[in-house]
């Protein structure tokens, strides 16, 4: 074990191993996009009237749907690179669980964007005012892919409120650093960051 790998089990969580700070801003980033586009496409239609308000908050979804692609793109790529690995906790049944959803979550934020940008090119969606998407495909798909979009993204939600719940049952109930070392503002030394 090195140095940079040890103590995740310390249970005051204070000597605890912390991932990296390139990690952790990507995770955040994520988890906060993922939010924003979720209230904007389930509750937008309902809240506002057609009109140029509530088209300028559809092209933000589609725009921040844009980064959200490029950030689940470089957060598997700098875990598997740059960031740092830290051990195990619990090699158990439960590591296998956190693993699955882990998985899951990744793949449903693939398939979420994938669908998205597919019906954003289908409907030729403006970027900004004039700027738009070039219009391809056929406009028959709009229907189903918003659909299977909208279902993605909600069964996305329950999956991130269960894993949220854990990590939160890991701080409150057991008492473990699991939480505190994706939490900003806890990242060990930049000696210490590199695997
Ligand atoms: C939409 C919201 C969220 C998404 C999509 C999400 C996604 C992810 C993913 C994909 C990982 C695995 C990273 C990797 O190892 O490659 C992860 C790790 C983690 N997430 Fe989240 N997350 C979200 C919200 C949250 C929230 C709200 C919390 C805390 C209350 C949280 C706590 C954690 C923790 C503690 C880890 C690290 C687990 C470990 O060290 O094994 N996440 N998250
Ligand atoms: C995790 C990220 C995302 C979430 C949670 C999300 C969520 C949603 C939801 C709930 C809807 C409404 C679906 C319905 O009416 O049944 C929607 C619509 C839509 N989203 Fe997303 N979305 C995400 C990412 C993206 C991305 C990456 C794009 C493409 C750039 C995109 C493009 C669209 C389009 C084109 C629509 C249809 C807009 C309309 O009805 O006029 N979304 N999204």
């Amino acid at each position: 074990m090195t140095s940079t790998t040890a103590r995740a089990t310390d249970p005051g969580g204070r000597g605890a191993a912390t991932y990296d700070r390139g990690t952790i801003a990507l995770h955040w980033l994520t988890a906060g996009l993922v939010l924003v586009l979720w209230l904007i496409g389930t509750f937008l239609e309902d809240l506002l009237p057609k009109g140029a308000l509530r088209s300028g908050i559809w092209s933000a979804h589609f725009d921040l749907g844009f980064v959200l692609t490029a950030l689940i793109v470089a957060l598997p790529l700098w875990r598997h690179t740059g960031g740092r690995r830290l051990p195990v906790d619990d090699p158990g049944a439960l590591h296998v669980l956190a693993k699955a959803t882990h998985a899951a979550l990744y793949l449903l934020l693939f398939v979420i964007a994938g669908l998205g940008i597919a019906n954003a090119l289908v409907r030729g969606v403006s970027l900004a005012g004039p700027l738009a998407l070039p219009a391809v495909g056929d406009p028959a798909w709009r229907r189903p892919l918003t659909h299977w979009h909208g279902l993605a993204a909600n069964i996305l939600m329950a999956l991130a409120l269960f894993h949220a719940a854990a990590a939160l049952v890991h701080h409150y109930l057991w008492h473990d650093g699991i939480l505190r070392r994706i939490l900003p503002g806890r990242h060990a030394p930049l000696s210490l960051e590199r695997r």
